[in-house]
C-alpha cells in the first residue's frame, strides 16, 4: 500500500501508537542540533510533518515554520495543533533555494522513491542549508540512507537514536 494511502487510514491512531517515540526522538534532535545554532535562521521546512510532533524542531530553530506532508489527513491534526504553521500542498519552483532548514524525521523510510525526496529537498534548500533526516533503522543500512546524502550534503553527524538513524548535512 503506498503511504499516503497507509497514513490517510491510520492517522487517527498515530499519536496514540507513535507519540512517546515520537517525543523522544524529536527532543533528541533538538538537543543535537543546539550544537551547530548560534541565532535563528529564517526558514524552516518540515517534510513529511505528519501530525505534527517534528514540526517542533522547525520551530526551535526558525524564524518562519513550514511543513509539508503527502497525507492531508495527517495534516488535518497537525493543523490543529499548530494552526500558526504554513502547511504548502505542493513544492513548487518558487521553493527552489528557499529554505534554511528542513527536517525529514520517520518519513523517508516510508517512501517509495526516497532517492526522488532527497532530490526534492536538495533542490528547495539554499546553499549551505540544512538537512536533518531520521529514518527507522530496521528499513535498511545506515550505509545506504548515508548513500543518497553523499554527492549533495556534507554529512555533519552521524547518530543513533533507540530506533533511528540520525543524520544531519549541509547542502553542498
Ligand atoms: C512515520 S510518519 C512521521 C511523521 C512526523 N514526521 C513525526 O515525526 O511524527 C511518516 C509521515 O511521512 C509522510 N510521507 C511519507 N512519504 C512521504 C513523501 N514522499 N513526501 C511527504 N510526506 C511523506 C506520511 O504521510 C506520514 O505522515
Amino acid at each position: 500500500m503506498k503511504a499516503k494511502d497507509w497514513y490517510n487510514i491510520i492517522f487517527r491512531s498515530y499519536d496514540t501508537l507513535y507519540k512517546d517515540e515520537q517525543i523522544q526522538k524529536v527532543n533528541f534532535i533538538i538537543s543535537t542540533f543546539r550544537k551547530y545554532i548560534n541565532s535563528k535562521l529564517e526558514n524552516g521546512l518540515d517534510y513529511g510533518c505528519g501530525t505534527g510532533f517534528s514540526i517542533r524542531i522547525i520551530k526551535e530553530f526558525c524564524n518562519k515554520t513550514f511543513a509539508y506532508d503527502i497525507s492531508e489527513n495527517m495534516v488535518k491534526i497537525a493543523k490543529k495543533k499548530h494552526p500558526e504553521v504554513i502547511y504548502i500542498d505542493r513544492l513548487t519552483e518558487k521553493y527552489n533555494e528557499f529554505f534554511d532548514l528542513i527536517s525529514c524525521i520517520t518519513v523517508l523510510q516510508d517512501s517509495e522513491n526516497p532517492k526522488e525526496d532527497i532530490n526534492n529537498i536538495y533542490r528547495i534548500l539554499k546553499p549551505r542549508g540544512y538537512i536533518i533526516i531520521s529514518v527507522l533503522k530496521r528499513s535498511n543500512s545506515r550505509e545506504y540512507w548515508k548513500s543518497l546524502l553523499n554527492d549533495k550534503f556534507e554529512i555533519l553527524l552521524e547518530e543513533e537514536e533507540k530506533k533511528d538513524y540520525i543524520l544531519i548535512g549541509k547542502k553542498l
